[in-house]
């Protein structure tokens, strides 16, 4: 009887585990892209303010892709030649405005181009935002053409990202675009 109940504990102590494994391992090919594109599209298609919808695209992708581990958007903040934070999940940064053509960022600003860094130890002009992070995507907005704005990872992972990523990441920023006009 001892047995028994020993290994039923060990049974379902074994099933709470599985039930708490994050949905993507940090093996980012695992990753489900149209699974993913499907939760952002009902988020983007709900009642919430877009500040909300934002949020809630933040720490969605925070929470279900293993190797993000800070999710934010920048803007450009009105009309200076600057970008400024909104909506994110992760810690707090010291960044909440970065000038055009300065780190990571605000190079995206200027060239209107994804920008994946695999190693942020091999660039240059990066602004750090704590030794953990290890490398970084930014993923630039448009609305009528115009590089709005950002999304922008940062992993605490060298080399893990794939096109997956940047598929994921394009189409949340035309998604985004649209709830912007
Ligand atoms: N690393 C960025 C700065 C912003 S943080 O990642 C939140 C950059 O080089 O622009």
């Amino acid at each position: 009887m001892r047995t028994f109940s020993w290994f039923f504990s060990f049974f379902s102590f074994s099933v709470d585990l599985h039930k708490r494994q994050p949905k993507y391992k940090s093996k980012h090919n695992t990753m489900h892209v149209e699974h993913v594109k499907t939760q952002i599209t009902t988020l983007i298609d709900s009642d919430f303010l877009v500040e909300k919808k934002l949020q809630a695209i933040c720490d969605y992708l925070k929470s279900e892709i293993a190797h993000y581990d800070w999710v934010g958007f920048y803007f450009k903040n009105g009309d200076k030649n600057e970008l400024k934070l909104a909506q994110y999940a992760g810690e707090p940064t010291d960044h909440i405005i970065i000038p055009f053509g300065k780190g990571i960022c605000g190079q995206v600003a200027v060239s209107n181009q994804n920008f994946v860094v695999q190693d942020v130890s091999e660039q240059e002009n990066y602004i750090s935002c704590g030794w953990k992070v290890k490398s970084e995507i930014v993923i630039p907005i448009f609305v009528n053409g115009k590089n709005v704005g950002q999304i922008d990872i940062d992993s605490h992972t060298v080399n893990p990202f794939t096109e997956k990523d940047e598929e994921i990441l394009e189409f949340i920023c035309a998604k985004v675009s649209q709830i912007l006009t």
